[in-house]
């Protein structure tokens, strides 16, 4: 099939790269000149395990390519999905300017029968607003779909190609024909249903996913005053097989692209049509307090912040990516730095991004984690990084002088950690 990606991001780049590689011939777009110059180097414009190879074994194969021109991309796309960002705006609302600008670059040069599929997360309706747009544009006989995606950074191939399910919402029998085919190679099971419920599906999925961390986060606390251990209290929970174990470990909270700004959305569309969340506002409120609860728990042992050397281990979102926005590390740090701490940082591949967008912050950057370590007199891990989860405790001990770990992903074993001569504080442990 022919196939236009527009917007070349996490979600649109791998979406891309993978239906080049089942055979389709696929076009990306994108208005960051520079990314698409890049791309077209043959070089990935992030990182993402397993993406480069599969980008240049299909630009290899002339399957897959890259421009910025509209006019090359849209008029052979029998399939053309919208990947562009929907972050919030000061209202924590979606931004839907980026989806609605790339339905009136794509509109003049539809041509008949094409199937436009919104990937984006979009709250439900926004494909009413993409049809008024499209059809003051073309005279041509589209159809629209959502198709909304669950990748998660750091592992995206593997989630697009083995996903849980593919849900395919569309009111047109042909639009949802042809996304079947399309989606034929990929695992998971189908859910075919309408735009609106597609939508929200996304919104639902979320939102119940950030307030079960949001949960553990609460428990946690609840642990760190009776004296429990909220890894085994969230184990006992977890083994119920009507709630499941995954997403229930405690930290300093979520951050991403995706939770924070999508946890937002959904309050600002509920309120909108005067619907309540409480539980999902919950989940928020927690989030949005859990980096101060922990730094609390730091100061009872650490005293006043002011001049104290801190080593923070992880500036990106989560392990395994260079992502850093809504970085629950970098939310850290800035508190640090309000209290007049002199912060060391190592992330593994994030820094290059915090020295480029946040340039204010006033971080020594290291190139290993013993740098940090050889400066600090306290260590914080603030990203889940395989690499952390393996500290080297003799080693640490050896070339420093921190005496407390602060643990802001539980993902130490605290008996080793004391038993190596250091002060271990977690989250409800
Ligand atoms: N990143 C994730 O893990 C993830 C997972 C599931 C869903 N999503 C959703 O998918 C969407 C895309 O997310 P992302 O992380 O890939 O975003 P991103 O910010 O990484 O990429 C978006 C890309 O769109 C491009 N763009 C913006 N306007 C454009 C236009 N008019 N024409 C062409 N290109 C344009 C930008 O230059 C950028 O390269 C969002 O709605 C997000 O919520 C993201």
């Amino acid at each position: 099939m022919k196939v236009a990606v527009i917007g070349t991001g996490y979600v649109g780049l791998v979406t891309a790269a993978i239906l080049a590689d089942f055979g389709n011939q696929v076009v990306g777009v994108d208005i960051d000149e520079e990314k698409i110059k890049t791309l077209q180097k043959g070089q990935t414009p992030f990182y993402e395990p397993g993406l480069s190879d599969l980008l240049l074994r299909n630009q290899g194969a002339r399957r897959l390519i890259f421009t910025i021109d509209y006019s090359q991309a849209i008029p052979p796309a029998e399939v053309i999905f919208i990947c562009v960002g929907t972050p919030s705006n000061e209202r924590g609302e979606a931004d839907l300017n980026y989806v609605f600008s790339a339905a009136k670059s794509l509109a003049p040069f539809l041509t008949e029968k094409a199937v436009v599929v919104i990937k984006s997360t979009v709250p439900p309706g926004t494909h009413l607003e993409v049809k008024k747009i499209i059809d003051k544009l073309t005279e041509v006989k589209y159809y629209l779909a959502s198709v909304p995606e669950f990748l998660r950074e750091g592992s995206a191939l593997e989630d697009t190609l083995r996903p849980d399910r593919v849900i395919i919402g569309t009111d047109n029998k042909y639009a949802q024909k042809v996304l079947l085919d399309l989606h034929r190679p990929i695992n998971g099971k189908r859910i075919l249903t309408d735009v609106v419920s597609a939508q929200l599906i996304k919104y639902a999925a979320n939102s119940f996913l950030a307030s079960k961390i949001s949960y553990a986060n609460e428990i946690a606390r609840l642990c760190d005053v009776y004296g429990a251990d909220v890894m085994q209290v969230m184990e006992g929970v977890g083994e119920d097989k009507r709630i499941g174990k995954a997403f229930l470990h405690p930290g300093i909270g979520y951050g991403g692209s995706c939770f924070p700004k999508d946890v937002k959305a959904i309050l600002a569309f509920a309120k909108k049509k005067e619907v309540e969340l409480a539980v999902i506002a919950g989940a928020h409120r927690t989030n949005t307090t859990q980096v101060n609860y922990f730094i609390e728990k730091i100061k009872k042992h650490l005293g006043n912040l002011q001049n104290k050397k801190i080593g923070v281990l992880g500036l990106a979102f989560k392990g395994n990516t260079d992502d850093i926005r809504q970085s629950r590390a970098l939310v850290l740090i800035k508190k640090l730095l309000e209290e007049k701490a002199e912060v060391y940082a190592y992330d593994p591949l994030a820094a290059t991004s915090v020295k480029k967008f946040f340039p204010e912050l006033r971080i020594n950057y290291a190139s290993n984690w013993q740098q940090v370590a050889k400066q600090a007199e306290a260590l914080i891990i603030a990203t889940e990084w395989n690499e952390f989860k393996e500290l080297d405790l003799e080693e640490l001990k050896r070339i420093s002088q921190v005496k407390y770990i602060f643990d802001g992903r539980n993902i130490l074993n605290p008996a080793k950690v004391k038993l190596a001569g250091f002060h271990y504080v977690g989250l409800g442990r």
